[in-house]
């Protein structure tokens, strides 16, 4: 199977109409994983989820592997292009004072989980916690630019939009060789995965952020390297049913964060399938290791349909 670190949540447009209205100044700070990717794996020597391989990017501009795990744009891609903003770039093709900052960055690693240990095999990646660390290190830069009033006001006004978990389950939890799937039930692991979400929402709070989207998890018992493990090739009933207490729980949790932090406001995103399309994947193989898929997503926010959209990802 594809060792690609994956994700299918999606990113989505939870920026309502008043943010698109002053969308031109929208800066936004972006942390995930391979769904919302723009090549910041490229930058670590050792990792095994990469995706500057030829057959990424080609449906892309210009037809060439950028870094995203994906024939063409991320959700996140999309998602700038409808708020009419560039995506912002990857963290570390910046350097050290760099003016992009100032504009918006991107942290999402392939193979990254919301624990240290996910996606242990990929030798490298950027953990939920590491692109924390990042972004204090953006901030720390944006200061010593603009100074540390203007830099908290820049903070507080940016979009945050983070995607992240899929990997905790299907890179982690799921893989009967690693300790986790061992240690834990899924009860306990769902668990400990809210309580660990629990202190990296509330540092990023510490840090200025104060609009936030969280995107809940798509049906991962979907996904071709879940459906192969049952005999028919269908979706695997209980790794959807993980997914779902996965959601319920970060939507208690944002609700505890907004009352926490009543200056912030928290939105959970949920990814839905078009129920009318089913999750569509049309199975092509691509030279060695890679599959690529065609699903169809809707996606929406606090019930309000927002996007839908057709993604070609690999998983
Ligand atoms: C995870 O890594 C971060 C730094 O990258 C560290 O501060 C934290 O203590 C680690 N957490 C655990 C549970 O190992
Ligand atoms: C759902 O899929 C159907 C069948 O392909 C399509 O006609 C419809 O437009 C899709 N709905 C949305 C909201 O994307």
């Amino acid at each position: 199977m594809a060792m690609l670190g994956l994700a299918l949540a999606a990113f989505i447009l939870a920026a309502k109409a008043t943010t698109l209205a002053s969308a031109a100044s929208l800066v936004t700070f972006i942390f995930g994983d391979s769904l919302t990717e723009v090549g910041n794996n490229k930058y670590l020597q050792y990792s095994l989820a990469r995706s500057d391989y030829p057959w990424y990017g080609i449906d892309f501009p210009g037809g060439k592997a950028t870094g995203r795990f994906t024939n063409g744009m991320t959700v996140g891609d999309r998602i700038s292009a409808k708020l009419g903003i560039p995506s912002p770039p990857p963290f570390l093709s910046l350097s050290e004072n760099d003016d992009a900052f100032l504009t918006g960055v991107n942290y999402a690693s392939g193979g990254a989980g919301i624990l240290n240990e996910t996606g242990l095999y990929f030798i490298q990646r950027l953990s939920f916690y590491d692109q924390i660390e990042c972004f204090k290190k953006t901030k720390k830069s944006i200061k010593a630019k603009i100074g540390g009033r203007a830099a908290n006001k820049l903070c507080n006004e940016a979009m945050y939009f983070i995607g992240l978990g899929s990997n905790d389950y299907v890179n982690n939890f799921l893989q009967p060789f690693l300790a986790d799937g061992q240690q834990y039930s899924s009860d306990e692991f769902v668990e400990l995965l809210i309580s660990t979400l629990d202190k990296q929402l509330s540092m990023l709070y510490h840090l200025g952020a104060r609009k936030v989207v969280f995107h809940g998890l798509g049906p991962l018992g979907c996904i071709p390297s879940q459906r192969v493990k049952s005999k028919t090739g269908r979706c695997l009933k209980r790794v959807n049913e993980y997914v779902l207490e996965f959601n319920s729980r970060v939507k208690e949790l944002i609700a505890t964060l907004n009352q926490r932090f009543p200056n912030a406001k928290l939105t959970f995103a949920d990814t839905k399938r078009n129920t009318s399309r089913k999750v569509i994947f049309h199975p092509v193989l691509r030279p060695a290791i890679c599959v690529t898929n065609t699903f169809s997503l809707i996606y929406t926010s606090e019930n309000t349909k927002v996007e839908s959209m057709e993604l070609r990802q690999s998983l």
